[in-house]
């Protein structure tokens, strides 16, 4: 007889797969002018996600047609992944299909705190003021694919073991090498590092990467876009608002004759983005139940800092969901020197580093911060509401 426990368990299970629909091939167009219901399902079936299981599954087709239609493929984990410490450097090689390609990365140890350290991974130079006790590691994102412009697609190593013609776009492929890092991390525990307690960040362009290795890379503890503007924390449909044609947003339709971060692939919807099932608030909740917290800079209009804060305020329904609201913030400054970080926002990237990468406990990570007072109207944008999912 089947024990009744294990009945019960299989029935939930399969009641709940009969919830996640199939995707289709190749993704239908849609048209949808607000920002999309980030729990509806794809392609349109009745009812809506409503529980944790429904959630992963709407969470992998959204990381799908994320892939699909925007950023291209990030590889599996490569067939081998081999790193060597020497002093501060860490040499990663990756080999596939008989190819190898090898990268450095530098650690920065911290003065003080304790073994194995949490670290702050950093797409080019660090701009942020980082706590003690926690260990920086700089990644050479530009070496895995170059950002020069548009001619610099297919170029780079992760192209190199790929091939040139390869689907990915410069930001899939940067969390692609942020996953050997991590696997490199956790195989050569002499490096100190903890690849529990990893956070990571970049600023402007390499801001907009940090926040697709977030949501790409599960093992990133805590992400910290930092003025990631547009193909960032800004929603498409938002930054098309807020230009209104004017050309002094950047919008989906310029991003992609600046660049090569996206997928060729992406050039279908840009001119439409309403076609797309999905927007940058649902980019956001694929790091949801992990932290992030969103930092932006009202000061460069080119930025679309009204879009980027209703893009983060509706990106934080899916952390209220699963009932862990307080691990996701965003915090709009005042004006300032892109990049330069303001003493405004201390405080909140402080909690967020305190509470997700130093384990302190009992601090008040709710952070939402509109320092300019640029106000964004959600009930113009936003036409669903966000349920409580079950366990
Ligand atoms: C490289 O790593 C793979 C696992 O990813 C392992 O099987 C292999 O032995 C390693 N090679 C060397 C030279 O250490
Ligand atoms: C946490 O901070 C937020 C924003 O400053 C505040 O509204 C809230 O009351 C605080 N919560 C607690 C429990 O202190």
């Amino acid at each position: 007889m089947v024990p009744s426990s294990l009945f019960i368990g299989a029935l939930v299970f399969s009641l709940a797969q009969a919830q996640c629909p199939t995707l289709p091939a190749s993704p239908a167009l849609e048209d949808i002018s607000l920002l999309p219901d980030p729990f509806s399902w794809y392609p349109a079936q009745d009812g809506r996600v409503s529980s944790v299981d429904d959630w992963a599954c709407r969470r992998e087709h959204i990381a799908t047609l994320l892939q699909q239609m925007e950023l291209g493929e990030k590889p599996p984990t490569p067939s081998s992944v081999n790193a060597t410490l020497s002093g501060t450097t860490l040499s990663v090689t990756a080999s596939e299909a008989g190819k190898s390609v090898t990268f450095d990365v530098s650690i920065t140890y911290p003065p003080t705190g304790s073994t194995p350290y949490p670290a702050i991974i950093a797409y080019g130079d660090l701009s942020l003021p980082i706590p003690d006790g926690v260990a920086t590691i700089t990644f050479p994102n530009d070496l895995i694919a170059l950002q020069t412009d548009t001619s610099s697609r297919g170029k780079g190593l992760f192209y190199d073991l790929y091939g040139a013609d390869h689907t990915a776009g410069a930001l899939i492929a940067w969390a692609w090498g942020v996953s050997v890092l991590i696997d490199s991390l956790e195989s050569t525990p002499s490096a100190e590092i903890d690849p529990t307690h990893l956070a990571i960040t970049g600023c402007s362009r390499n801001g907009k990467g940090a926040l697709v290795a977030g949501a790409f890379e599960p093992r990133i503890a805590l992400t910290l876009p930092q003025e990631s503007g547009t193909g960032g924390s800004v929603c498409w449909r938002l930054a098309d608002s807020e230009d209104g044609g004017s050309g002094s947003v950047q919008t989906a339709s310029q991003i992609v004759t600046e660049n090569a971060w996206f997928s060729s692939a992406f050039e279908a919807y840009t001119n439409n983005v309403n076609e797309l099932p999905y927007d940058h608030h649902m980019l956001a909740g694929l790091i949801a139940p992990r932290a992030l917290l969103s930092i932006d800079n009202v000061g460069y209009e080119w930025l679309g800092p009204w879009s980027s804060l209703g893009c983060m305020r509706a990106a934080r329904a899916v952390w209220e969901s699963l009932g862990v609201e307080n691990r996701m913030g965003y915090s709009l400054s005042t004006d300032h020197n892109h990049c330069t970080f303001p003493e405004e926002q201390g405080k909140d990237l402080v909690v967020f580093i305190q509470s997700f990468l130093l384990g302190k406990e009992g601090l008040n990570t709710t952070v939402e911060k509109d320092y300019p007072g640029l106000a964004f109207d959600s009930s113009a944008w936003v036409d669903w509401d966000v349920p409580v999912l079950s366990n």
